[in-house]
C-alpha cells in the first residue's frame, strides 16, 4: 500500500491507471477508521482493479462551534486498518495543501435535500462536504465511490451532485454497521463516557419502534415521528435535534408512507452529537395491515 500526502502524484498516478484500463473505487474518509469504514473498502477491493481511500478531516466541513480541533485522528492506525483490508492507495492530504490560502472555489447542492436535517443543524456543512468530495473526485479520478447509509443525507447530496453535474462514474451505497447492541458505529463514539454510551442507545432503539410501527400497518408520517420523538424524548441523557420521516431518495415529505422511506434523527449525548438512520422498502397498506 502507497501513501500519498501530495495532490499531485495522486492524481498522476489515478490518470496513468485509468488511461490503462484499470477501474478505481474510491472511499473516502475523515480517518480514525473503524469496521463501518472499512467496510466501504471491502465493498471497493470486491468492485475493483484499484481502491484508493482518502483520510482528510475536512475543515470546510466544520462549523467554527464544532469539533475539527478535536475530531481523533490516528493516521498510523488507520493506515494498518487500510493495509488490512486490501487498500492499494492511501490519499492523506495536509489542510494546506487541499485549500491553499488563496483558495476560492465551492460547489454548493441548493435547496430541498441540503437545507433539512443536517442541513439546518450544520450551516454551511454540506458545502463544505460537496466541495471536498468533488475534489477528491477530480484528484482520484474513481469510476464508483463508497459511501455508508450511516450519513444517508450525505449520499443523497452527493448523488445529487454527480448527477447535476454528469460526472462520470457512480455512488454507491453501503449498509449501516452497528455494535452488537445496535449503536452504529462511528468516530465520534469515542467521546461518549460509558455512562453517555449507554444513554445513546435509545437512538436506534427509538428508531427501531418507528420501523415497527410501519411493519405493523402505520402509514402516517407524522404518526410514526411522534413516536420515535416521544421515546428520545422520554430517555435521559438525550436532547433531540430532529426527527424526520421522509422519502429515502430525495429527503422529500411524504403525504403517505411508500416506497422508499428514511427515517433520520439526530441527537446530542451531553456534547456529542449522534446522527442515525433506518432505511426501509414500504409496501402499500393493505387489509391485512
Ligand atoms: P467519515 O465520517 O469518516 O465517514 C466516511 C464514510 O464512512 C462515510 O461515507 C460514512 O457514511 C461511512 N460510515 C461511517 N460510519 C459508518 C457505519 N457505521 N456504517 C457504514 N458506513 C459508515 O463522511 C465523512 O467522513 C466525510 O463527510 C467525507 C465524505 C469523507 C467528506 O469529508
Amino acid at each position: 500500500m502507497h501513501v500519498f500526502t501530495s495532490i499531485k502524484p495522486m492524481q498522476e498516478i489515478s490518470l496513468k491507471l485509468k488511461a490503462e484500463g484499470k477501474t478505481i473505487g474510491l472511499v473516502p474518509t475523515m480517518g480514525y477508521l473503524h469496521e463501518g469504514h472499512l467496510s466501504l473498502a471491502v465493498r471497493a477491493r470486491q468492485e475493483n482493479d484499484i481502491v484508493v481511500m482518502s483520510n482528510f478531516v475536512n475543515p470546510l466541513q466544520f462549523g467554527p462551534k464544532e469539533d475539527f480541533a478535536t475530531y481523533p485522528r490516528d493516521l498510523d492506525r488507520d493506515n494498518k486498518q487500510a493495509e488490512s483490508v486490501g487498500v492499494d492507495y492511501v490519499f492523506a492530504p495536509s489542510g494546506e495543501e487541499m485549500y491553499p490560502e488563496d483558495y476560492s472555489t465551492y460547489v454548493e447542492v441548493k435547496g430541498g435535500a441540503t437545507e433539512k436535517m443536517c442541513g439546518r443543524s450544520r450551516p454551511g456543512h454540506f458545502l463544505g462536504v460537496t466541495t471536498v468530495v468533488l475534489k477528491l473526485f477530480l484528484i482520484t479520478q474513481p469510476n464508483c465511490a463508497y459511501f455508508g447509509q450511516k450519513d444517508a443525507q450525505q449520499a443523497v447530496v452527493v448523488r445529487k451532485m454527480v448527477e447535476d453535474l454528469n460526472l462520470p462514474m457512480e455512488i454507491v451505497t453501503c449498509p449501516i454497521v452497528r455494535e452488537k447492541d445496535g449503536l452504529a458505529l462511528s468516530s465520534r463514539n469515542t467521546y461518549l463516557s460509558p455512562e453517555e454510551r449507554a444513554y445513546a442507545l435509545a437512538l436506534p432503539r427509538a428508531l427501531a419502534a418507528g420501523r415497527q410501527l410501519i411493519q405493523h400497518g402505520e402509514r402516517n408520517p407524522g404518526r410514526v415521528r411522534e413516536e420515535i420523538l416521544r421515546i428520545l424524548e422520554s430517555s435521559p441523557g438525550i436532547r433531540v435535534d430532529y426527527v424526520e420521516v421522509v422519502d429515502g431518495r430525495t429527503l422529500d415529505e411524504l403525504p403517505v408512507l411508500r416506497g422508499s422511506v428514511l427515517l433520520s434523527a439526530a441527537v446530542f449525548v451531553g456534547k456529542t452529537r449522534l446522527i442515525d438512520n433506518i432505511d426501509l422498502e414500504v409496501a402499500p397498506c393493505t387489509a391485512a395491515c
